[in-house]
């Protein structure tokens, strides 16, 4: 039985889930050309976790005078996603780079500068000139503020642009019709405890990642997946949910990120005997190989008694030896960090880290224009009309079974700008809405009534933790198939307490954070069993997905992108589709699969 609740009506041509720098580019994009757009966010624009993006931009500019290209920056991308990125997604956003982070320049955003005045470029993991032969430089930085920096900046173009927002407002559900059509959401404002249904022609996913599904990760609290969530309740696919990257530098403890931008900067990793392992692991790329390649060696240096402190349990990360004013100028933020999280002054001493969950590779399939895909009647690339996701949230797939660090932020402004710009091509400013049948906002009402009203005895705070622990425990660096089959059992039944038995306390509709957070756990669950159950099924080992039971990557079988379902008991159902091996275009060969090594 639903409540009856008053609802709001909005009327807008887009809208647009989450203010991070996707949305933001996105409803940038949309509003300047005349779209009524609405930005609806659980959080203040400025706050949504791209303020915490730290190391910078990837962009084949060559300001550093070493001659890189984006053809250098796309091999880089296919070989760091273990050949699971789509080659053509993948040639769009190495070209379309170079404009948009020239965009991002006249928008305001105030990158740090060479001697000549250029954009500054440092080196991060996995980036190479000549196809593999030598390091490059082409991570675009503002300090080791970036994110910071890009956020405010589109801001304050899309406060220009006249886009609406609507801050801490909660998204609880799409709103699809019985034709799959998506014909917007309903939303709850925490400020005053309203209901709104926002109809919209287009609505576009930006709700960034997950990992808040883990004990302990990089990403803010809020991070729980929310638009994945939304996308699984109506009855779509996630794409290569298996596939979740650990960084190299979490501080050890309480997770918190130290950039990559600092091994870029010359930093390096140790172990308890003082040994600069990473030589051991990727003579040539050493510090800077792909992200999985680093965390295995870290993970492998603990589990063979050679980690460092009284537990031997993390490895060392050095910066001493940089000089503190090029750390104060280059890295002002993680000297910060480090003194508040682990009380290091990284002048003196190095940091204690551990790989740490970072980001998503998996998510909601999209095409590059940023509009939603599924399997359908053996058609892989089906649109879900009126859908869209785009940064985190989605897979188009640039990054495979591995993100290459700085291709994020890229990521989403890339992919914001291609959103807009195709929404630009596909929507006249005012158009009409259809009629909107009841029953379609009745089945959002009714999960935000099943859980304001539950009456069990356990709270979202103890099921939470029991799911973190889980899959910190079963779905980390390494994996195998009993300790996942094991994991899913156990998530099974965590799963079932929060069906079953979950309590809460605050019922009131108004800034009712007890609520929130069980939404967002109830968001969390299946995401945690969709990956668990993605990792059972793949049967190698590729990228993030270590399998010690197949250690192997094999391209005879699994040169393929992973689709997972789930129904309302929580049983899943999985399909497949193959990568694009071909580019976009002519300008550029296919990169066939080799051995990946750094
Ligand atoms: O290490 C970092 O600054 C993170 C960058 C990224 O994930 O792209």
């Amino acid at each position: 039985m639903v409540q009856a609740y008053g609802i709001t009506e909005h009327s807008y041509d887009v809208a647009i889930v989450g203010a991070g720098g996707a949305g933001l580019r996105a409803a940038l994009g949309m509003a300047a050309s005349g779209l009524r757009t609405a930005c609806i966010t659980k959080v203040f624009p400025t706050r949504s976790h791209t303020v915490a993006a730290q190391g910078g931009m990837a962009a084949a500019l060559g300001n550093m005078g070493d001659g890189d290209n984006w053809r250098f920056h796309m091999y880089d991308t296919v070989k760091g996603s273990d050949w699971l990125g789509d080659q053509d997604a993948i040639e769009y956003m190495c070209r379309e780079a170079v404009p948009a982070v020239l965009e991002l320049e006249h928008y305001g955003v105030p990158f740090s500068r060479t001697e000549d005045g250029r954009i500054y470029q440092r080196p991060f993991g996995g980036q190479t000139l000549d196809y593999g032969k030598r390091m490059a430089h082409r991570t675009c930085a503002a300090a080791d503020r970036t994110g910071h920096a890009i956020l405010h900046a589109l801001y304050q173009q899309c406060l220009k642009h006249a886009t609406e927002f609507f801050v801490e407002y909660v998204a609880l559900d799409l709103l699809m019709d019985e034709e799959g059509i998506c014909r917007g959401l309903l939303a709850w404002s925490l400020e005053d405890g309203t209901l709104h249904r926002f109809r919209a022609h287009r609505t576009v996913l930006a709700t960034g990642g997950y990992g808040r599904v883990y004990f302990s990760c990089t990403a803010a609290h809020t991070c729980t997946g929310d638009g994945n969530a939304m996308v699984l309740r109506a009855g779509l696919p996630l794409a290569d949910m298996e596939f979740t990257q650990f960084h190299p530098s979490g501080i050890y403890g309480s997770g918190c990120l130290i950039t990559e931008g600092a091994r870029g900067e010359g930093g390096y990793l140790t172990n308890a005997a003082g040994e600069r392992f990473m030589e051991r692991y990727a003579p040539t790329a050493k510090d800077l190989a792909g992200r999985d390649v680093v965390c295995r060696a870290m993970t492998i240096e603990i589990n063979e008694g050679r980690g460092c402190g009284p537990e031997r349990d993390h490895i060392h990360l050095h910066l001493e030896h940089l000089g503190a004013a090029l750390l104060h100028e280059r890295l002002p933020g993680i000297m910060e960090t480090a003194k508040i999280f682990a009380g290091i002054d990284v002048t003196r001493e190095p940091i204690p880290v551990l790989p740490t969950v970072h980001y998503n590779m998996g998510g909601v399939p999209t095409n590059l224009h940023g509009e939603v895909t599924t399997l359908r009647d053996g058609d892989p690339k089906a649109v879900v009309p009126g859908l869209m996701a785009i940064g985190e949230t989605a897979c188009v797939s640039v990054h495979g079974a591995n993100r290459l660090g700085s291709n994020s932020l890229l990521d989403i402004i890339v992919f914001g700008r291609a959103a807009a710009q195709r929404v630009t091509a596909m929507l006249r400013p005012g158009e009409r809405h259809a009629p909107l049948p009841q029953a379609v906002t009745d089945r959002a009402l009714a999960r935000f009534d099943r859980i304001r009203w539950t009456d069990g005895s356990t709270g979202t705070a103890d099921i939470r933790l029991e799911m973190q622990r889980i899959m910190q425990r079963h779905c980390a660096v390494f994996r195998d198939g009993a300790l996942l089959d094991e994991g899913a059992a156990k998530l099974g039944e965590v799963a079932t307490m929060l069906s079953g038995d979950l309590r809460i306390t605050d019922r009131s509709p108004i800034f009712n954070t007890d609520l929130v957070e069980a939404l967002e756990l109830d968001n969390m669950m299946p995401q945690a069993i969709v990956s668990l159950g993605s990792a059972r099924a793949r049967t190698e080992s590729r990228g993030s997905h270590a399998r010690e039971d197949y250690p192997t990557r094999d391209d005879g079988n699994w040169l393929k992108h992973t689709y997972c379902w789930i129904d309302h008991e929580g049983g899943i159902r999985i399909d497949y589709r193959p990568v694009h091996l071909q580019p976009l275009s002519n300008d550029v060969a296919s990169i066939p699969p080799k051995e990946r090594t750094y």
